[in-house]
């Protein structure tokens, strides 16, 4: 008798395991199929995130900055450190460690959700009358399940070039970037997008000599221009040498390293020898051998699972969230939308406004926006007013040693309502939710200027940017 399940998940990554949970507290009985192995051949839960995305990631960055501190910065304060070293393998079991409690935290909380977690890959094989059957294939052998409901949440894969052979070893995504065994003299990153500047950050702070190509001309085109122009300027005084409108060619690798030729924006042509290159230029679907076929389910031309802004696919009681499907992947807007579809398939009325998602890149200095972009309004022909704050003017930033950076506002020029707020500077991921909370509630740029933030902190340059929407900043 096959196991069945009101909610079955594909995937466990934050969309599939956040689905599941909250679905186990609406009262469903849960299966959540999860094939992940890691390094150790263990299965793991968490997906991408978890494993080698957000949570590992951050540990590096995390890391890499107390060396910088340790070795640049410390000496403002009066403290003389001689010979600060960076033992790399430490550093990644530190990450490791990191890992593994948050993945067996998954564990725990499907545990205690009685979620029952089905080891292996996950297939369609049938829709019959009490639902949809899907094949689990794991060590053990295989077994056919069926869900009266199912949350497609088989997240994404790095997207690779096709002249270019991902080793994991010399040339890496960002599997392998994460996990260098010692810190490269030359660095390579193909893409300036967020995972080429966190990563390559992450590198040059441990010693790194950091190259990006990227192939677009213009420096984080999705962010506001203000901040990516602050951005720009900042990196390069750290000393990412990031080339813009590059044209990849050959890519050579041998026991001395990874050659790399390409034309620079004026046509010129150049070889790039580096230890090792990493190849960050976005991320595809994961679909593969999921059964959609037998279904009757197929993907779009981009390799996404098409869902309505509900995340329901064209099929009764089957959708699919997170990077599997259309809009920013992130793993919060994939939690956001597990919740709503378990929400929803428990007949309640849950719905995301999908213009609330914050965007944090985590470089040092963070950058981090939620709404439009003052080039998004000029586009839009929507009339709008400007107020920015430096960090430079705040004691806490300054007393932090963080002077970069700023905060921006646009608000409608006659309602006032905030559209979008634009955050480079120390702690802009923390700074940033409460520009998202005021956006929820369409508050006005005076709603944040009126409210009383602590002193001395970061949160109040969020406030002078509001008041500078009217001009009136009391601090400069
Ligand atoms: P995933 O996390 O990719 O999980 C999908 C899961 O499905 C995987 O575990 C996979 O094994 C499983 N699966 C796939 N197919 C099957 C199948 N057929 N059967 C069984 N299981 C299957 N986002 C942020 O918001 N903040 C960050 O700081 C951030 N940092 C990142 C850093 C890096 C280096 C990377 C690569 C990504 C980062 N992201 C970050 C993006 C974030 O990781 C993804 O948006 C998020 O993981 C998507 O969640 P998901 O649940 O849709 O998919
Ligand atoms: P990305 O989309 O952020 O950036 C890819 C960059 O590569 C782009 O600038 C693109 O123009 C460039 N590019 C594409 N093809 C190229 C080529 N042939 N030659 C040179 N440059 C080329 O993708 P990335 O950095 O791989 O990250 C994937 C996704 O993972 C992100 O879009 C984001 O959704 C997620 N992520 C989120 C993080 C966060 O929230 N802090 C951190 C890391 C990843």
């Amino acid at each position: 008798m096959a196991k069945e399940f009101d909610v079955v998940v594909v995937g466990a990554g934050p969309g599939g395991y956040i689905a599941a949970i909250r679905a186990a507290q609406l009262g469903f009985s849960v299966g959540c199929i999860e094939k992940w192995k890691n390094p150790k051949g263990e299965l793991a839960l968490g997906g991408t995130c978890l494993n080698v995305g957000c949570i590992p990631s951050k540990a590096l960055l995390a890391s890499s900055e107390e060396f910088e501190k340790i070795q640049h910065h410390a000496d403002q304060h009066g403290i003389s450190v001689q010979g600060a070293k960076i033992d790399v393998a430490k550093m990644l079991a530190r990450k490791d460690g990191i890992v593994t409690k948050m993945t067996k935290g998954i564990e725990f909380l499907f545990r205690k959700n009685k979620i029952t977690w089905l080891k292996g890959n996950g297939k369609f094989v049938a829709k019959t009358d009490a639902g949809y059957q899907l094949e689990v294939t794991g060590d053990e052998g295989s077994e056919t399940i069926s869900g009266k409901h199912v949350i497609i949440a088989t997240g994404s894969k790095a997207r690779h070039l096709p002249n270019i052979k991902v080793d994991n070893d010399l040339v890496c995504d960002n599997e392998g970037a994460l996990n260098f065994p010692s810190v490269p003299k030359k660095l390579g990153v193909i893409g300036a997008g967020v995972i080429g500047l966190e990563l390559g950050s992450v590198w040059r702070r441990l010693g790194a000599e950091v190259t990006v190509l990227e192939a677009l001309p213009a420096f984080l085109g999705a962010v506001d221009e203000t901040v990516a122009k602050e951005a720009a300027k900042l990196f390069g005084k750290q000393g990412l040498n990031i080339q813009l409108g590059v044209k990849i060619g050959e890519v050579k690798t041998s026991k001395k390293g990874v050659s790399l030729a390409y034309a620079d924006k004026d046509g010129k042509e150049h070889t790039l020898e580096v230890d090792r290159l990493i190849v960050s230029i976005g991320r595809v679907p994961n679909t593969d051998d999921l059964g959609l076929g037998a279904i009757g389910l197929g993907v779009n031309e981009r390799g996404f699972i098409d869902v309505d802004e509900h995340c329901r696919t064209k099929l009764p009681n089957v959708y699919a969230i997170g990077d599997v499907v259309r809009g920013p992947m992130l793993a919060h807007k994939a939690e956001d939308e597990g919740v709503m579809v378990a929400e929803l398939i428990a007949g309640q009325k849950p719905h995301i406004d999908y213009n609330c998602i914050p965007w944090v890149i985590y470089t040092s200095p963070e950058i981090a926006w939620v709404g439009k972009t003052e080039q998004q309004l000029k586009q839009e022909g929507r009339a709008y007013k400007t107020g920015q704050f430096p960090f430079m003017a705040n004691g806490r930033a300054l007393g932090m040693g963080a002077p970069e950076g700023f905060v921006k506002m646009l608000a409608d020029a006659s309602t006032d309502e905030i559209l979008g707020v634009h955050v480079i500077g120390l702690n802009a991921s923390d700074l940033i939710a409460e520009a998202v909370a005021a956006m929820e509630f369409k508050a006005s740029s005076e709603d944040i200027g009126r409210v009383c933030h602590p002193h001395p902190s970061l949160s109040e340059v969020m406030r002078e940017a509001a008041l500078a929407v009217e001009k009136r900043a009391l601090n400069m």
